[in-house]
């Protein structure tokens, strides 16, 4: 069994350092195997631009967001999945690590960037791919990735156990969602969603909260509430995710027709 769970809070936009002390305090008292933060935890969500954006980007190789996180998951033998503006060079991708007990293990760059994230990130250009943590097989998707069914199932695919799932949402369509991709991939997933809005001169987003874990067969592990803040760590069993078959006769991946599929890989 492992303990996995979320921080479910209200990042201060731009105010990096802040955030980043309160979410390692909180982090320093849980007692976990796997934790997910929101996506962009650190930084907020809604920049006016490149120009505010490019201010409180990091570039990972010279973080001290990620040495303060790989500091922690290393004294604490915890696994932790964050959302994080991510500077390459000229480029700023909305991202999320996968830190460890020994350190940075991967990053995810979002593939579907949503509503004027495309005026400032640019979109993802690293194949999705599953890691092995913990002894369950670990895939990440950041928030509007969810409404493509092809994300969840390539990462199940690949046989991912869990999808870990930064999220800023500000819709309210996805919780539900989700529950359709555990059930359609025989997958777990957690999504860390943020609480509160961003006010800003150019307008006002607000956050939807309701984090939540879903089991494979779609059950509602726990749902957080909408507006308030909240860490959550459940035990899950990876195995529960690696019976794919739906009853005797029906397999969730052998009983698929791909033949039939092609045009979605147009
Ligand atoms: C979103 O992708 N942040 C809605």
């Amino acid at each position: 069994m492992l303990r996995v769970g979320f921080y479910q809070f209200r990042p201060l936009f731009g105010k990096v350092a802040r955030n980043r002390d309160k979410i390692l305090r909180t982090l320093e008292r849980v007692e976990a195997d796997i934790m997910v933060l929101p996506e962009l935890a650190f930084t907020g969500y809604y920049f006016a631009d490149r120009a505010e954006l490019t201010k409180v980007a990091e570039d990972p190789s010279e973080s001290p967001t990620l040495s303060a996180l790989s500091d922690l998951c290393r004294r604490k033998q915890m696994v932790v999945v964050s959302g994080f503006a991510e500077k390459n060079e000229n480029r700023i991708y909305n991202s999320a690590v996968l830190i460890g007990p020994k350190g940075l293990i991967h990053i995810y760059r979002k593939i579907q960037l949503f509503f004027k994230e495309k005026e400032i990130f640019e979109p993802g250009n690293i194949p999705l791919q599953i890691h092995d943590v913990k002894g369950i097989r670990l895939g990440m998707m950041i928030c509007f990735d969810w409404i493509f069914p092809e994300v969840t199932r390539t990462l199940a695919l690949l046989r991912a156990d869990l999808i870990c799932h930064p999220a800023n949402l500000v819709l309210s369509y996805c919780q539900e969602a989700m529950k359709t991709r555990c059930l359609e991939n025989g997958i777990f997933a957690i999504t860390a969603n943020r609480i509160g809005a961003d006010q800003r001169p150019h307008g006002t987003l607000k956050f939807t909260g309701n984090s939540q874990i879903v089991a494979p067969k779609g059950d509602l592990i726990y749902r957080a509430r909408s507006q308030r803040e909240e860490v959550y760590i459940s035990e899950i069993d990876p195995q529960q995710a690696r019976d794919k078959n739906m009853t005797e006769f029906n397999n969730l991946f052998t009983d698929r027709r791909p033949d039939f599929y092609k045009k979605i890989c147009e």
